[in-house]
């Protein structure tokens, strides 16, 4: 998809523009209608199921339970004699990692694995184009081919229940439609080049504090309407061919040996045939674990044999506890991945490629649509760059790379473009750019956290301005025309096994920001980072406020080309940004991070579903974005008024842009029911639609939402039910944004 360019539209290409009238011309113009492909992934195959029971039956119990655990620290042994090679993994959710030792978490220190980085989640959730994560799946399998691997540890799809998680950034979303819809197409694309997909980490691994053993209690209805919808999805849309299995607890069993979430959910309802990959030394029990449903224990260094699904799980077989049929049933299913991703059998499978140009290209692509406009009061964006001189450009996210960081989220890549780069390319030389970071990202030492038996090291940031370095950006801003301010957070402040404090600004940004914006009112900020932070006063105080992502090896040109107008910004939050953390759900319910247990007392109210039930107005809602254009949604309407449980709602809308740039919205169907006999969210998103209209343009959106998607999940009858009742629609461009309304009827 290509890029909203941003152009003037002379007066007559507007009056030959598509008319605005809404159903008469509905139909003329329904083979213009823009609606949402469908993504389907292929299945596991059993076409060689004769080929593997033939190999199983001449394997040793040694070499079977070699195929149940890593026997390096990213891949499980294979057989030579019978030609089964080693399953080979790699992370993960921003690009293939680089090559790790054998034997340790050393990197190799190998020269051919520079891969492309591509942006983090929430920037890929931003763009609200499943389209977008179809492209970041295709691109990343093919390079998870290149390096000759089997399993992508990818995509991360747990659900953002609070601003302070510290994977925030490589998660989705808040919400569990959005999150299904973006998971679906990333599988599905990255399957395509011929290697699994493993999708992490499931499931209710929603906070790093005491990640290793906290028992996480939810309520039944809560994990099937919230936290499970896209790993659902996953398994029986997508066709993942693995998961990985959670570190954490849940109703008292871990997840890698939960036989309720690993047999009764994943397998027998959902029908999944792949394979269970636990998280790195997530496990605890050999005979216990592997039947509960685990297939394969990854870990960290102890001698790869003490591995619980090594030695003792042979020694287990040997003593009788557990037969050998058991061990082949998951050997087998290990096999029949092999032969799906077409690592056996000798059918032509995909080479891909790595690091090219055409994939730079792709990571392009998706970050300039996931850039968010979140403020521009005073028209000073897009730049003029024709009309200026001077910018200041001050922060230290300016030069920041954050490509490497993160544990399993680090990408060794040979190109990533700062900011300050993405405008020194995109700038004509005629503009002189001052560089003043302003801000240093420091760090000291606090005091451990100890957590049961696990200690952990833990460091506090240092929110000092350094007078000498204030004192070069204010001069710098006071010197210029405009300042841009590069500011947020880091993948090192952000990361994997820690949660944040609080929502405050790290490194006295806030201070810096205030100071600049005193000398220079002409100043944008533009915050880099995966989370929410407290920028309440930044909003008040700035006439140009924009949110970045840790966005990829081409991040800093796509945030330049939004600046400068050569991409109109089309990014929505995907969470919302409360005015305080004691706003936001799992907080204000004092129920985050719990102990040695955490109980979600929020239930069903998680992120917007919170704000919107309990009127809490929230800093910037779920799907807010803004746009250099104008756009009016209107001629809303479904296709019948009284529906039935097996059908499907069309809802057509028209988007006109009513501004001077081309440029690209998203249209958000909300659905609340009335007189409901059980209590449910003030509203739901049911269905979106990213659409380009050129300026002065109108387009037609389709949005099918299937009945079945205003179902709740029925604990005491274990199944979807969707309550006969009225229903009511409100469509806009956020949560909070309603442009239209209607309701329908279902009986
Ligand atoms: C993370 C996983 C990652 C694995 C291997 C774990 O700490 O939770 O997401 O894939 O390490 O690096």
């Amino acid at each position: 998809m290509q890029p909203g360019i941003i152009r003037f539209l002379a007066i007559a290409v507007v009056l030959i523009s598509v008319s605005c009238q809404p159903s008469e011309n509905s139909d003329i113009l329904s083979d213009q209608m823009e609606t949402q492909k469908t993504y389907k992934g292929k299945p596991i195959t059993h076409v060689y199921d004769p080929q593997i029971d033939s190999i199983v039956s001449q394997m040793t119990l040694e070499e079977k339970v070699g195929m149940l655990h890593g026997t390096s620290m990213f891949s499980t042994a294979g057989v030579d004699r019978l030609g089964v090679p080693e399953l080979k993994m790699a992370d993960g959710p921003l690009g293939v990692r680089e090559e790790i030792s054998r034997d340790s978490w050393a990197p190799a220190g190998a020269d051919d694995d520079f891969a492309t980085y591509y942006p983090a989640g929430a920037g890929l959730s931003a763009t609200w184009n499943p389209d977008m994560a179809h492209l970041f799946g295709n691109s990343v399998g093919a390079e998870t081919r290149a390096r000759g691997k089997d399993v992508l540890l990818s995509p991360a799809i747990n659900i953002i229940r609070t601003p302070l998680g510290g994977r925030t950034y490589e998660y989705f979303t808040e919400d569990p439609y959005l999150n299904k819809k973006l998971t679906v197409p990333f599988i599905v694309g990255m399957q395509e080049y011929d290697v699994a997909a493993c999708v992490k980490h499931y499931a209710a691994n929603n906070q790093e504090t005491n990640r290793d053993f906290v028992d996480v209690q939810i309520d039944e209805r809560t994990l099937r309407e919230i936290y499970l919808p896209a790993f659902k999805a996953a398994a029986q849309e997508a066709k993942a061919h693995t998961f990985m299995g959670a570190y954490n607890k849940f109703r008292g069993e871990y997840l890698c040996e939960n036989d309720y979430m690993l047999n009764k959910v994943l397998r027998e309802e959902w029908g999944f045939e792949g394979i269970v990959i636990s998280d790195w030394a997530a496990v605890h029990t050999s005979v216990h674990s592997l039947k509960s449903g685990l297939d394969v224990e990854m870990g960290t260094p102890k001698p790869f044999d003490e591995f619980f699904l090594a030695d003792p799980l042979a020694d287990s077989v040997r003593a009788g506890k557990i037969s050998e049929e058991e061990i082949d049933k998951h050997v087998k299913r290990i096999l029949r991945v092999m032969y799906t991703v077409k690592g056996m059998g000798g059918e032509v499978r995909e080479k891909g490629s790595i690091g090219t140009e055409a994939h730079f290209k792709d990571a392009y692509d998706i970050a300039s649509e996931s850039v968010v406009l979140l403020e521009n009061t005073e028209g000073l964006l897009p730049l003029n760059a024709g009309g200026i001189r001077s910018i200041a450009v001050i922060g230290a996210n300016a030069t920041k790379k954050n490509a490497l960081g993160g544990y399993g989220a680090g990408v060794k890549t040979k190109r990533e473009i700062t900011p300050l780069e993405g405008l020194e390319n995109r700038l004509p030389e005629s503009v002189e750019i001052r560089y003043a970071p302003g801000y240093q990202e420091r760090y000291v030492p606090a005091a451990e956290a100890v957590f049961g038996d696990v200690t952990q090291e833990r460091v506090e940031t240092v929110d000092e301005l350094d007078p000498e370095m204030l004192k070069q950006a204010i001069e710098a801003a006071k010197s210029s025309e405009l300042a841009i301010i590069f500011a947020g957070s880091t993948r090192d402040y952000e990361t994997e096994a820690s949660d944040r404090a609080d929502l405050k600004l790290p490194f006295a940004q806030e201070e810096l920001i205030e100071k600049v914006l005193e000398v220079n009112p002409r100043t944008i900020v533009v915050m880099i980072a995966g989370a929410p932070f407290d920028i309440r006063k930044i909003k008040e105080k700035s006439p140009a406020l924009v949110w970045s992502w840790y966005n990829g090896s081409e991040g800093g040109n796509a945030l330049a080309d939004v600046l400068l107008g050569n991409v109109n910004p089309s990014g929505k939050l995907p969470w919302t940004m409360p005015k305080s953390i004691a706003d936001s759900p799992a907080h204000a319910t004092d129920s985050f991070p719990g102990d040695a247990t955490v109980s979600y007392e929020e239930k069903l109210l998680v992120g917007y579903r919170w704000f919107d039930t309990r009127d809490i107005e929230p800093l910037y809602p779920f799907g807010y974005g803004g746009s250099y254009t104008t756009f009016e949604i209107k001629g809303v309407h479904p296709d019948k008024e009284v529906y039935s449980e097996k059908d499907t709602i069309y809802i057509k809308a028209e988007v006109a842009n009513t501004g001077r740039f081309d440029g690209k919205e998203v249209v958000q169907v909300y659905s609340s029911v009335r007189d409901s006999e059980i209590d449910r969210p003030a509203k739901e998103l049911k269905g979106f639609q990213k659409v380009l209209v050129p300026s002065g343009e109108t387009k037609i959106v389709s949005i099918p939402v299937p009945v079945s998607e205003l179902a709740y999940y029925n604990v005491a009858k274990g199944a979807w039910v969707v309550e006969p009742a009225q229903y009511d629609f409100s469509i806009g461009n956020s949560s909070r944004n309603r442009q239209a309304s209607f309701s329908i009827q279902v009986n």
